[in-house]
Order: structure tokens, then sequence, then C-alpha cells
């Protein structure tokens, strides 16, 4: 039976701000009522939540959109919620124009988020595209406090990772500055060479492979458009190399119920024994083995 997560709730978030970001995006800041993890943990990355305006002024379904950042508030308040949002069509529009201020419909969190980062193996390499890089902020997080707690207790440190940042032109390659930040290596990629290097991120990964600058052996975690995570399914496939991507399928109700998000799984597969699964529910981030896309 479908089902929300056992931690998501719906409640209401003020919109603390709303500043523009790149050629066509937002950073939405929301504070949300009660806090989104109960324990005070750090949200996961790469789960989502749905959210909407309360004035009818949006599609009455709500969009989904990956945590991008968690910020701490002062005091014993729950931590700020930030969404970096590409404004495509209605629902994003509306999102946009909010004024702070204003309450929004906040449901998560969702999803079962990436798989776990800190487990041992090869350096995750994170392949995103334009506003797929949302999930990838708090990816990168995990891993330096994971390494920071392995230091503490005197273990292996999970390796750190590389992100692979790309888009079409400069503007569409958001909040870069944020992500210089991170503990990552971090290399930017454009189609039209104005910012980084010229071509795609895949063609970047091999003359960064090609470079030593980065293993061969590698695990892949992807964001982006289509094309971009089915040529990285077939790059990490001819080198059976661990790939997983997290797709932005169209969703409508986010917990499994309205069928609007499944994806056709692979037979033979680890999850090849049903058809399809639903994005919402048991991803958004599949092993590229076990999905079609
Ligand atoms: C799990 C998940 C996480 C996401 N995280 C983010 C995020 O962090 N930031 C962000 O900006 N967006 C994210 N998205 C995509 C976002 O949900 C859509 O852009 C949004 O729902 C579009 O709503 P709209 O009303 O503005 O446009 P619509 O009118 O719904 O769409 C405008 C056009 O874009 C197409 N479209 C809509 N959604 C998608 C999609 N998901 N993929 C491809 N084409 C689409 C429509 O078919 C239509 O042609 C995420 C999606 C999912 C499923
Ligand atoms: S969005 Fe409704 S089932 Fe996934």
């Amino acid at each position: 039976m479908p089902a929300p997560p056992p931690d998501a709730q719906t409640q209401l978030a003020e919109l603390i701000s709303v500043e523009p970001c790149g050629t066509d995006g937002v950073l939405l800041r929301l504070r949300p009522e009660a806090p989104v993890t109960q324990d005070g943990a750090p949200l996961a990355p790469n789960r989502f939540f749905m959210l909407r305006r309360e004035d009818g002024l949006s599609p009455a379904i709500p969009r989904p959109f990956s945590i991008y950042r968690e910020v701490p508030t002062e005091g014993d308040g729950p931590a700020d919620l930030v969404f970096l949002v590409k404004v495509i069509g209605p629902g994003t529009r509306a999102l946009a124009e909010s004024a702070p201020g204003t309450f929004l419909r906040l449901i998560g969190p969702l999803g079962l988020g990436w798989p776990d980062l800190t487990t041992p193996g090869d350096p995750w390499v994170f392949l995103a595209g334009g506003i797929g890089s949302a999930p990838f902020f708090m990816a990168v997080e995990s891993l330096t406090r994971a390494g920071d707690a392995a230091e503490e207790a005197g273990t292996e440190p999970p390796a750190a990772p590389y992100l692979l940042y790309g888009a079409a032109t400069a503007g569409l390659v958001y909040d870069v500055e944020e992500f210089a930040e991170l503990d990552c290596s971090l290399h930017v990629a454009t189609d039209d060479g104005s910012l980084g290097f010229r071509g795609n991120v895949l063609q970047l990964l091999d003359r960064l492979i090609a470079d030593g600058l980065v293993p061969e052996r590698l695990r892949i975690a992807a964001c982006g458009p289509l094309p971009m995570l089915r040529a990285a399914q077939t790059w990490a496939a001819a080198r059976d190399l661990e790939c997983w991507a997290s797709l932005e399928e169209l969703m409508g109700c986010g917990v499994g119920i309205c069928n609007g998000c499944v994806v056709e799984t692979v037979p033979g597969s680890e999850l090849g024994s049903w058809p399809n699964v639903k994005a919402c529910v048991e991803g958004p981030a599949f092993r590229c083995d076990t999905v079609v896309l």
C-alpha cells in the first residue's frame, strides 16, 4: 500500500526570501513551523518536498523540489530550508513571484534520497546538469561531515567527492560560487564554453581521467536532463561502474497514489520483479542498471 514516508508531514512554511539565481532561477528560503527531522539531524541529501502557494494563485497540484540547503536559524527554531528553483511554467513562476512573509504549503520530506554515500568504495563523481545540481550541495556536505566524524573516531574517512557541473551556458550554472566553497573537487563545463570546459560533463569526465585528475575507478551519481542521464548510464555500463540517476519525473502526489511518476524496470535486475517502480516512493534516485531511462 503506498504511503508517505514515516517522517513526512504537511505544514505551512513562511517564505523568508526569494533571491534571483542565474538567468532563470530563484533561491526560495522557507521557515517551516515544525522541524522536518525529529532528532535535529540534518536531512538526508536528495529528499524532496512538494511545494504550493496557498492563495489559489498557483496550480492546485504542488510541485516537487529537491532540498538544496538547510540553514540553521538563531535560537532553537527549525532550520530554514532553501530550494533552488528553475522557473519553467505556472507552478515554478507562482512560487518565484511569491512575496516574502507569505506561507507556502510544504509536504515532505519525501522519497529515499541518494543511497548511503558514505559506504566504503570508490570515490563518488557527482554529475550535475543545470538545475540538476540542487541535490548535490547537501550530498557533498554529508560526505564532509562523515569525513570529520571518521577523523575524530580515527577511522578511514570516505574519499572526497568530485562535482562535475555542466550546463548549456554560464547563466545556467546556478550558485556556482557557493558550490566552489564546498569540500569537493569542482569542475565546470558549458556547451558554449562561456564558463569552464567547453563540452558536456561526460566529455569533461573523460578529459579529467585522461589527465589523471580523476581516478578510473569511481562511482557516479547523476541528476540533470534525461539525455545526460542516459549518457551517464551508457558510459558507466561500458566500464562496469556503479551509477545512480536521480529522476525528475512529473509528479502529482509525491507519495505513491497517483501513478504519475512510474518508471520501467529492467527485467532480471534488482527491481525487475515488477514492471515498473514509482519515482516518488522508490526513488527519485535509481541504480542505472535497474531502470529504463
Ligand atoms: C524529485 C524531483 C526533484 C526536483 N527538484 C527540482 C529542483 O530542485 N529544482 C527545480 O527547479 N526543479 C526540480 N524538479 C522539477 C520541477 O518539479 C518542475 O520543474 C516543476 O514541477 C515544473 O512545474 P511548472 O508548473 O513550473 O511547469 P509545468 O507547466 O509543469 O511544466 C512546464 C514544461 O516543463 C515540462 N516539465 C515539467 N516538469 C518536468 C520535469 N520534471 N522534467 C522534464 N520536464 C518537465 C512540462 O512537460 C512542460 O512542458 C524536480 C522534480 C522532481 C520529480
Ligand atoms: S507522484 Fe503520485 S505516484 Fe508518484
